[in-house]
């Protein structure tokens, strides 16, 4: 296959948040971008918010001129009526079009039918098997996930998703290539919501089981986990900010891809928020208030209930860590580096595991399973084994 090098053009197909933030990071890692879409109200969108990115780049003096007109004369719109003929010349073509199995699909077949033998096919899908989409395809050793954070420009990770039937060389070609793009790479196995998106689900799931058993507010469990934890924002405020129906559909989507596993089970509160257009920022309400005047409810600062909070928190984002680590989802380094550039925790949930304790992490998981009686509390199995043997039991794996 060709080597994925600087002077490899790069297509994108799909020009919304994702696919435009993607063209900008390529096209300052000095590739010539074709950049498509179905649309060419979106396509025009783009290319005005690149154009103004670009700008914005120079004004706070993180680029010159020179470097961003040279970066603005790499991009090739591909209007609508051109279809898919000039991604002929790509080396590489990143998908960001919706999140949909039959799009992505029809997309890649159809593609399949242009490029060149050796192309690579990348999918920025956040919740679709990568294996199902590659299964269209007549070469599925060349289909790849390469899942972006928003803004892409902005956020350093990617995870790099190699299909079952994806060829070893693609894989070495892609982690350089978004390597050499500036970017952190972790590699992900390709099961429901890859690494950030699977781990990270107890941050909101169990901070809304604590909020349905009433035992704290909406308000407390934020300023517990911000103030007492650490992390920048509280898992109420952060779903508001992600909006709440991209973060319940992301929760749903995990839940059933893992056959209604009780630990990633939705919450009812969540749904009806949803149902009534209360998504959260965008729509000016979602658990929070956001019109003028409202003033944000108080948190009861109350230091032993913070602390239980975090506990009851911590301990399910750290048993989903260790589980991801014993389901060989990604490596042990990997999930550290996954959950602090892809979320910006406060630490590696491992680390974070040792530092506590892992027994202190098993009793509090236990505690919870006897007083709720569910599954979803349960241990890993390598919980247990790390709170017996400590650090030895991950090293292992490594
Ligand atoms: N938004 C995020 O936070 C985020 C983060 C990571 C990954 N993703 C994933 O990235 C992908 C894109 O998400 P987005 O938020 O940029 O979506 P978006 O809705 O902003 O943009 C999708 C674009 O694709 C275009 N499109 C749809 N079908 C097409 C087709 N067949 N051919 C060409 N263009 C087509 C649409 O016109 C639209 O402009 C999705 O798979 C999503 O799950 C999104």
């Amino acid at each position: 296959m060709a080597v994925l090098s600087r002077s490899a053009a790069v297509g994108i197909v799909g020009a919304g948040a994702m696919g435009t933030g993607i063209a900008q990071v390529a096209l300052l890692a000095g590739h010539e971008v074709l950049l498509g879409d179905a649309s060419g109200i979106a396509l025009e969108k783009a290319q005005r918010a690149l154009e103004a990115a670009l700008q914005r780049e120079v004004e706070k003096g993180r680029l010159d001129a020179a470097t961003a007109a040279a970066a603005r004369a790499r991009l090739s719109p591909i209007l609508p009526d051109e279809k898919l003929a000039p991604y002929d010349r790509c080396a590489i073509v990143i998908e960001a079009v919706h999140e949909d199995l039959d799009t992505k699909r029809s997309l890649f077949a159809a593609l399949e039918e242009v490029i060149a033998p050796d192309c690579v096919l990348a999918t920025n899908t956040s919740s679709l098997s990568v294996g199902a989409i590659a299964a269209a395809c007549r070469r599925p050793e060349r289909v790849i996930g390469t899942h972006f954070f928003n803004p892409a420009p902005v956020m350093p990770l990617v995870e790099v998703v190699p299909a079952l039937r994806t060829s070893g060389d693609v894989l070495t070609a892609v982690k350089d290539l978004m390597k050499s793009w500036g970017k952190t790479v972790v590699v992900a196995s390709d099961t429901p919501g890859f690494i950030v998106n699977r781990i990270a689900r107890p941050f909101y799931g169990e901070a809304l089981c604590i909020v349905e058993d009433a035992s704290a507010d909406v308000a407390t469990v934020d300023w517990a986990a911000r103030e007492l934890a650490g992390f920048k924002m509280g898992p109420f405020e952060l779903m508001d900010f992600i909006g709440n129906d991209v973060n319940y559909a992301v929760t749903e989507s995990i839940w059933r891809g893992t056959y209604f596993d009780a630990r990633y089970r939705p919450s009812l509160v969540q749904k009806r928020l949803v149902e009534a257009g209360y998504l959260g920022r965008k729509t000016g309400r979602g658990f929070y208030d956001y019109a003028a005047g409202v003033e944000p409810p108080r948190p009861r600062q109350d230091r032993t209930l913070g602390e239980a909070i975090v506990q009851r928190i911590l301990a399910m984002l750290i048993n989903e860590a260790v589980d991801a680590v014993r389901l060989r989802i990604a490596t042990v380094s990997d999930v550290e580096l996954a959950m602090t550039k892809g979320v910006h925790y406060p630490k590696g949930l491992l680390a974070w595991g040792e530092e506590l304790g892992f027994g202190r992490v098993l009793a509090e998981l236990e505690r919870l399973r006897a007083e709720f009686g569910s599954e979803r509390y349960r241990p890993s199995p390598l919980l247990r084994q790390l709170a017996v043997r400590g650090r030895a039991a991950l090293e292992e794996l490594e």
